[in-house]
Parts: C-alpha cells; structure tokens; sequence
C-alpha cells in the first residue's frame, strides 16, 4: 500500500524562488517518490475567509494550478483538484464540527491571531471574525481525514492545524469505538525553505523583496541587481557566509556547487560578476517553468480540465471514506 500525501494549497498569486524552494520543490519530490500517492488540491473555500471577488477567486485558482503544473506536477500521477468539487469534504466537515469542543476551536492560531490583533487595538474581540475563520481547522482537518491521508506536509504555520484533525479523528474514532478514521501526521517541511529576499530579511510578498519566479527574465534580473551589498572593491576577496547574494544563491545549489561559489568569493568576485552568476542560474531553472506557466495560462481550459478529472478520481476515493462515517455515525 502507498502511503498517501496530502496538502492544500490557499490560491495566492505570484510565487517566488523562496516558496519554490520551500514548498513546490520538496512538494513535488515527494509526489515523484514510487511509494507515495500524493494529492495536492487548491483550496478555495478557504480562500473565501477573506476573498469577496469572484473573478479574483476564479483567476486565483486557476492561475495556482498553472503554477504547479508548471513547476512539473504530474497530474497523472498526482491528483491535483479543487477542494470546491469534493461535496463529500464538505459533508464530513459538518460531522466533525460536531466532534469540535468550542474551547478547542478558541486555541486555533488562526483564530487567535485575528483575536490578539483585535484586543491590541481596543475593539471586540471576535471583531472581522467570520464563522469560516473560526471553523477553518475543521474544513481542513475534513480535506486531510476525506482521503484517509497518511501524511501532511506543511510549513511549520500548520502543524496545529494538522493535529487538530488528529484530535478530531482519535475523538470520533473513540466515540464510535472503531478505527473509522485514519491518523494523519504533519510532516515539516525544512527550514532550508528560508531565503532572504533582496533586502535581506526573509523573503516575502509583504516586504516587496522578493525574487518572482514568473516574472520576465529581464525583471528577473533587475530583481537581482537590486540585492544589497556593501562597498568591498571588485577584486578584494569577500566572505560569502556574510554576502546576502551569496545566501540568495546557495540556495538553489548543490552543497558541492555552492562550495566551488564560496571559493570564488574568497578568491575575489565583483559584486556585478556575482549577480551575473545568479541570474543566469535562476534563469537555467526558470526558463522551462516559466514558458510551461505561460503556455497554460493562454488556455486555462486545459487547467479546468485537469481540475475535473482530479475531482472525479479524488471522489471515488472519498466516498467510501464518507460512507464508512456515515454508518458509523447513523445517518442511512
Ligand atoms: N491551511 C493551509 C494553508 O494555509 C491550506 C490547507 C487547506 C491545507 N487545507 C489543507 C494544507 C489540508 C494541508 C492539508 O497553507
């Protein structure tokens, strides 16, 4: 028996090299492993937590598929859906509320974040809050529990959500005293994921620092040129351990690679050389991706289609999970 993988994946728009490097890459080696049947599916009721504009959730989701596939997923191999085309997750999310004690939803640290903010400022407390906010770990622990999934992997932001859904299957599975439900386990992605962006801080859309992956290869290189360094004349030796285009561009190397680049430093690399170096790097690993994300966004069709048949094989999958709880439970 395969071990089954399973993660959701909020739509966001504009990946860049360090959510490819933390997630998309570790992501698909491990949907390429013979052992493992992984399912990885775009997540757009949960998106609708904060999404009001359908063109944008529409646009969102297509365009995070394109992403994926872009970046190589398999949808032979991999089922790659949308969690809105699986009514039976949203059945089971309803049975698992009700295994939900309300004091265990208030520790959700989604929830508490919205929460914290709330009191710092002064207002109520549950002010902005919806229901969808508040019971977001139950839909999710309903996309994981559907498809009696073996593994879960996510960044360290959701790991309490996975043990979440662990709570809930070990309270129903008790309650009923059968294992109906399987116990899923979080599986961390590394740290290796962390990649400082061009001011170097840590990478993220938030501080406009980012190296964008589906950019134009000339933006991407002035992207690159923008990376900070100091006044070191062009031939003196620099210290890559403290060179943030150094630190940028380990992180798409081999250990072995990145040693020969350290040494090139030391020996002495302008700065302009250095950024040369990476751009033609990132253009190496991009160029492919970027015209395969190109090609299926000009026929989003293609992507609907691939959504539709993960839909249909994900629900001959869930429905006897379901079907088990549904009996277990007494509902027919
Ligand atoms: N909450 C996850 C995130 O924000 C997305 C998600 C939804 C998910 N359902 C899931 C992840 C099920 C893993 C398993 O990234």
């Amino acid at each position: 028996m395969k071990k089954v993988s399973l993660t959701g994946i909020k739509p966001t728009a504009q990946p860049h090299i360090g959510n490819w490097l933390g997630m998309h890459r570790p992501s698909l080696e491990l949907a390429a492993d013979p052992s493992v049947s992984a399912y990885y599916f775009v997540a757009d009721y949960h998106a609708l937590t904060t999404i009001r504009d359908p063109a944008e959730l529409r646009r969102l989701t297509i365009d995070v598929a394109a992403v994926w596939l872009a970046f190589g997923l398999d949808p032979a191999r991999t089922l790659v859906y949308r969690q809105s085309d699986v009514p039976e997750v949203f059945e089971l999310s309803w049975i698992l509320a009700c295994f939900s004690p309300k004091g265990f939803m208030n520790k959700a640290h989604a929830y508490k974040a919205a929460r914290d903010v709330n009191v710092a400022k002064g207002d109520d407390e549950d002010a902005g809050v919806n229901m969808g906010l508040y019971t977001y770990p139950i839909l999710m622990a309903a996309d994981i529990l559907i498809v009696d999934a073996d593994v879960v992997p996510v960044g360290q932001d959701q790991v309490q959500h996975v043990e979440m859904a662990r709570d809930m299957a070990q309270r129903f599975n008790h309650t009923y005293g059968a294992e109906v439900l399987k116990l899923p386990t979080a599986l961390v992605r590394g740290e290796s994921g962390v990649v400082p962006g061009v001011d170097g801080r840590k990478m993220s859309k938030s501080y406009g620092n980012t190296l964008p992956c589906f950019s134009t290869a000339k933006q991407l290189r002035k992207a690159v040129m923008r990376i900070e360094t100091d006044s070191t004349p062009p031939e003196a030796p620099k210290d890559p351990e403290s060179s943030l285009v150094y630190k940028i561009h380990r992180a798409l190397l081999t250990k072995e690679r990145a040693e020969d680049l350290a040494a090139e430093y030391r020996s002495g690399i302008s700065w302009g050389a250095a950024k040369q170096l990476l751009a033609e790097d990132l253009e190496a690993l991009l160029a492919e991706p970027r015209a395969k994300y190109d090609e299926l966004m000009r026929d989003p069709s293609a992507i609907e289609d691939i959504l539709d048949d993960g839909a249909r094989r994900v629900r001959g999958i869930a429905a006897p999970v379901l079907a088990r709880v549904r009996a277990a439970v007494g509902v027919r």
